[in-house]
């Protein structure tokens, strides 16, 4: 957070720390065009995106275990598919590139819900309650990735994938580093 001010609220995070989480991230105007030309792209991919992203937590049982019951440690369904919905939502918003507070506040919920502040809730499951942090920026690598050939898929030249990827990775990490809020030790953020 930004200079010295002290938030009667709990801890936000403002449109002006954001820009300058931006700026560090070397992430401009060019990136926000490049995240809203894969709007068109992406949004009628949504299922086959989930399903390889799905695939990989599916396949990885230290991950797929933030989805299972507490009392029976097996993956909860319903748990798996309403957050599926919601991670669409996020494909669309991601893409979208519409940063105001709204979004900025919507960003530090996602957080929350990966925390013991807010997981579970929404669901209301009794799934593992906390979603450890180390896990957190190392799945920027496969999410990322894995979405590249979906850029691809729609005959677009290469510069423009590269320049639409480059836009996402940054949009993923500027997005996981604000979800680390709740992570961090007050005041440290
Ligand atoms: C790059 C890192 C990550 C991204 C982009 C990501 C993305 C998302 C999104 C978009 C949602 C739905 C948010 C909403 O409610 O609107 C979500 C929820 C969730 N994610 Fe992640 N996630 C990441 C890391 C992880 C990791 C490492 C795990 C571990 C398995 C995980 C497990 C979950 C779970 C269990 C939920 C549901 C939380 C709840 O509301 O109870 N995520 N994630």
């Amino acid at each position: 957070m930004a200079e010295h001010e002290s938030r009667p609220n709990g801890p936000t995070v403002s449109l002006a720390d954001f820009e300058l989480m931006k700026t560090t991230a070397l992430f401009g105007d060019e990136d926000v065009r490049s995240l809203r030309a894969s709007l068109p792209i992406l949004k009628d991919q949504t299922d086959a995106i989930l399903d390889v992203w799905y695939d990989f937590v599916g396949s990885n049982s230290h991950l797929l275990y933030y989805f299972t019951s507490v009392s029976d440690r097996q993956p909860i369904p319903e748990y798996l598919d309403r957050v599926r919905e919601r991670f669409e939502q996020w494909i669309l918003d991601t893409a979208a590139a519409q940063y105001d507070q709204h979004w900025l506040d919507y960003q530090l919920e996602i957080g929350r819900r990966h925390h013991r502040s807010g997981k579970n809730r929404t669901d209301r499951v009794d799934a593992i309650d906390h979603i450890p942090y180390r896990y957190l920026p190392p799945l920027v690598v496969p999410i990322t990735t894995t979405l590249r050939p979906f850029l691809e898929k729609k005959g677009h030249a290469l510069d423009e994938v590269d320049k639409m990827h480059a836009a996402w990775v940054k949009s993923v990490i500027l997005q996981v580093t604000l979800w680390s809020l709740p992570y961090c030790v007050e005041g440290d953020f």
